[in-house]
């Protein structure tokens, strides 16, 4: 039986993930990996984990181990609240949903609203998950160009005045893979853009809790609820692996994405939700910010001081105030994937800039950089080591 013949014409638009690919190489003893985009596991609350699995066991008993609602476990859907409510969004325990991670949010995203040849409007670039979520339902991608403060609000509106858009996905805040934020007047301007030609927003935010300085800004959704979803994590800020993620839609779109999924897993692991709502409600996430904010400021600051040292000229980079990457962009005859196979020889690696574009003859010149997993020691380290394969370069 040949059963490749038995796979849907779907499942050819499932590309391997080419992050996880090189994530593989570089798991390799002796490499230094700025290719990642995972947490430090010094940020996890390691310590209080057997506190909380003993609370969760006497306060909520067989319930914990038990098929729950596909909307979610309510007391986390309760706890939810006033962390929607810093980012502007004033909703019920009713209106939370809880999915397994934000990355089965754009799965069924893409299962409800997306028909083949649909246009999707992404940032260029945008993040690979979202795209690897959303092309096995086919759709175009119409990619809106962006600056220094992210999306260009002129690009959208001619965007959606010249085509049907049937939805625009955005991560406003310390982008993946760019770091960077749209600054709130910019936001202001793309709210407007939306509302008036009625278009729906999917804003995905897991980064905003990591600001390392600046001000918090609110998020898009806030200023058009009807015409916004709202996707967000707990991977940053407790433990990616519980995959515990949320969102908040106008109702016809909860109700599709809880029948949705249904269909995917019937509900998030009930511990899980559990064990997340009993973090926030103690107050240990409130804790807990500070202190992974404590971790990671001081590699940021470390990448940006060793890129100024180490760079040769003709590069420029992003400053992300908080987020987990640093965007960097090289002369337009470099070929970053090329120049990864020389670095992973000489073991250390990043992720090459064209995967994050809808349109992969974009993005060539450009890399994406990860701080979290290494100490500022190594940082600065690999920085000059990656400055130094650029200087060996022809042409540089
Ligand atoms: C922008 C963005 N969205 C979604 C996700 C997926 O996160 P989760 O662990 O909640 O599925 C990530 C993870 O890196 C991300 O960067």
């Amino acid at each position: 039986m040949l059963l490749k013949e038995k796979l849907s014409d779907r499942t050819q638009n499932m590309g391997e993930n080419i992050i996880r690919e090189i994530l593989k190489v570089v798991s390799k003893p002796g490499m230094i990996s700025l290719a990642g985009g995972i947490p430090s596991p010094e940020s996890f609350p390691t310590e209080i984990f057997p506190e909380l699995f003993k609370t969760v066991q006497e306060k909520y008993k067989t319930e914990a181990f038990q098929y729950g609602p596909t909307e979610g476990f309510f007391p986390l859907r309760e706890a939810l609240v006033p962390i929607l409510k810093k980012e502007g969004l004033n909703v019920s325990p009713q209106e939370i949903m809880i999915t397994s991670g934000s990355q089965g949010t754009l799965d069924a995203l893409g299962k409800i609203l997306i028909n083949k040849g649909d246009l999707v409007a992404v940032e260029s670039p945008t993040y690979l998950g979202a795209l690897s979520a959303f092309n096995p339902y086919e759709p175009q991608y119409i990619g809106i160009k962006s600056d220094d403060d992210g999306l260009i609000p002129e690009y959208l509106e001619e965007a959606l005045k010249n085509n049907s858009v049937k939805f625009i996905y955005l991560i406003p805040t310390f982008q993946n893979p760019t770091g960077r934020t749209i600054p709130q007047s910019r936001r202001v301007e793309i709210a407007r853009i939306i509302k008036k030609y009625d278009a729906l927003l999917i804003e995905d935010n897991p980064y905003s809790e990591l600001r390392y300085s600046g001000s918090h800004i609110k998020t898009i959704s806030s200023l058009i609820p009807e015409n916004s979803v709202y996707i967000s994590t707990l991977s940053k800020l407790f433990a990616p692996g519980l995959r515990i993620g949320y969102f908040v839609a106008p109702e016809i779109i909860r109700h599709w994405l809880t029948l949705a999924k249904q269909g995917i897993d019937l509900h998030t692991s009930t511990l899980n939700q559990a064990l997340a709502a009993e973090y926030i409600t103690s107050g240990y996430l409130e804790k807990q910010i500070p202190q992974i904010i404590e971790l990671y400021r001081p590699k940021q600051e470390m990448m940006l001081y060793a890129l100024n040292k180490y760079m040769p000229n003709g590069f420029t980079w992003s400053k992300p105030e908080g987020g987990m990457f640093i965007w960097v962009e090289g002369p337009t005859h470099l070929e970053m994937k090329e120049v990864n196979k020389i670095c992973i020889e000489n073991s250390i690696a990043f992720v090459p800039g064209e995967v994050f574009f809808s349109n992969p003859d974009q993005g060539k010149n450009c890399l994406r950089l990860n701080f979290t997993m290494i100490s500022p020691e190594i940082i600065e380290n690999s920085i000059k080591k990656l400055g130094n394969i650029f200087k060996s370069l022809p042409n540089s």
